[in-house]
């Protein structure tokens, strides 16, 4: 069938439709409260300008960038630690096309799974880029120009967010690239260089550091991965040095000046005022995301913080009644995916009624390196300036029989916990599977655990997760095993 007459049966369909909730992105937080809004019975479309579903985390973000995290560890295991584990290969070489072919199949199939999800729950995908005309009318363009007015109930703004540049610096996605660039080199650099020490940065230091390039990360700050726990970050700084990593802490990028096949990034030390200059071939910009504000948002005057982030109540609802937001584009909580998934789900609910909730307390965070850096609730230093008074209980891997099997030593738990109460408070681990045990930790923090009620609970002999148990039986000075 032409295209045309399709795109003429699929409008006559929807347009004596008057949607329930029209939702703006299908990031993990739009898709999700589509699925949610579908499943409440609503009558729901969701707006899409790229391709694929998904959004950034999906299509040039978490998803991709686990694949290479992934393969890359595999392959570094293979030349540094399969012979002293008895198994010997010859001739490991790299195949980055292949590598990169396995991340895009990876992509494919899970965008593809939300296209399914859609079906199943007869979600109305409107493919294009949409724009709010009215809190009852939002404008979609394909991507032949043509332009169509849907109306609807209710509009959820999940457009996500987009790379922060250097001030005036045009990344290129060649030689000077965000995280998308740096998803996607043909060649391993010879030469990396990472501005910003967080989430980005690290993990894609670690993918390119494991393929073979020399990389160096230049970080403001006089510390990672800013934000979690102090402990953590200076004992994951050694380890990711021991990987052979360099870090350049307390630097201020003075210069970026891109040749033709290489580029030179200058320097400065905030302390001693001290220039340097590196030459490499590449430049990764990660210095955090802005939020994905269009130009409809601004025209409507829908009220934004001074970091241009969408103001919305406890109800999600931005200063437009009807009109609500969540995500990275919302003053709420850290961009990250989950964090929007579960806004999408608490939206959908409460557009339909029921009483969606949040709990931002409750958020873990994980940074999938190698080991992993987990962190849920409070920090020691966020606990110190609340003036609560708190005990620490803290286990390491290299007492942790698992983990010793399996050559993971690296790391520890620590808990934090009410000095009274015995509340457990905030919890941070570095560990090759920190990503996957945080969650026993937030069950235990959204159900009020004590650090007491963790040490009373049977753990699986042998795993990594007795290293929590045994954490909290620190907190009351009485690990077994250490
Ligand atoms: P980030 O906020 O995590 O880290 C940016 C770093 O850049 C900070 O350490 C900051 O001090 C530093 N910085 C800022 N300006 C600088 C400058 N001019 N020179 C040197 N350093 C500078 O941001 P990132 O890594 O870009 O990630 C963006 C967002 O994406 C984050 O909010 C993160 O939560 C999310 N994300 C989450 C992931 C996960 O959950 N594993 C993975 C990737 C991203």
């Amino acid at each position: 069938m032409p295209r045309r007459t399709k795109k003429a049966i699929f409008r006559s369909l929807i347009m004596d439709n008057n949607f329930d909730v029209i939702v703006i992105g299908s990031g993990p937080g739009g898709y999700v409260c589509a699925i949610r809004s579908a499943q409440l019975g609503l009558k729901t479309a969701c707006i899409e300008s790229r391709k694929t579903l998904g959004g950034t985390c999906l299509n040039i973000g978490c998803i991709p960038s686990k694949s290479l995290l992934n393969s890359s560890k595999i392959y570094n295991k293979a030349i540094n630690e399969f012979n002293s584990m008895g198994i010997e290969v010859n001739n490991i070489k790299l195949n980055l096309s292949k590598m990169m072919d396995n991340k895009s199949k990876a992509v494919t199939t899970l965008t593809k799974g939300i296209e399914f999800l859609f079906k199943k729950n007869k979600i109305i995908h409107l493919k294009g880029k949409g724009s709010i005309i009215d809190k009852n009318t939002v404008k979609v363009i394909d991507e032949d120009g043509e332009s169509t007015n849907y109306k609807t109930k209710n509009i959820v703004i999940a457009t996500g967010s987009l790379p922060v540049s250097l001030k005036g610096l045009k990344i290129d996605e060649k030689n000077i690239v965000s995280s998308t660039g740096a998803l996607s080199f043909e060649k391993v650099p010879k030469e990396l260089i990472v501005i910003g020490g967080g989430y980005i940065g690290l993990e894609l230091s670690s993918v390119w550091k494991r393929l073979g390039s020399k990389v160096t990360v230049i970080e403001y700050l006089d510390h990672i991965t800013p934000g979690m726990d102090e402990d953590v970050s200076s004992e994951f700084l050694k380890i990711l040095k021991k990987q052979g990593i360099n870090f350049k802490l307390g630097f201020k990028v003075t210069e970026i000046k891109s040749g033709k096949d290489n580029v030179v990034v200058g320097f400065t030390n905030n302390k001693t005022e001290v220039k340097e200059k590196i030459k490499c071939d590449k430049v990764l910009i990660a210095v955090g995301r802005k939020p994905n504000i269009g130009e409809d948002i601004k025209e409507l005057s829908i009220k934004l913080d001074s970091q241009e982030k969408i103001e919305v109540n406890e109800k999600y609802e931005t200063s437009i009644q009807g009109i609500y937001a969540i995500g990275d584009v919302i003053d709420k909580g850290p961009m990250l995916a989950h964090k929007a998934e579960d806004e999408g789900i608490a939206v959908a609910e409460i557009i339909s009624g029921q009483a969606g909730h949040v709990n931002y307390g409750v958020m873990p965070a994980v940074i999938y390196t190698s080991p992993e850096v987990a962190q849920v609730g409070k920090t020691e230093e966020q606990v110190k300036k609340a003036n609560i008074k708190y005990k620490v209980g803290k286990f390491p891997f290299l007492a942790n029989s698992r983990a010793k099997v399996n050559n993971e030593t690296e790391g520890f738990v620590k808990i934090i916990a009410d000095e009274k109460t015995d509340k457990v408070l905030g919890v941070s681990i570095i560990s090759s599977l920190a990503g996957t045990m945080i969650a026993e930790l937030a069950i235990a923090m959204e159900f009020g655990a004590s650090s007491e009620d963790i040490a009373r609970t049977v753990h699986a002999h042998p795993t990594h997760t007795e290293a929590v148990k045994e954490a909290a039986l620190a907190v009351d000075k009485r690990p077994i095993h250490f």
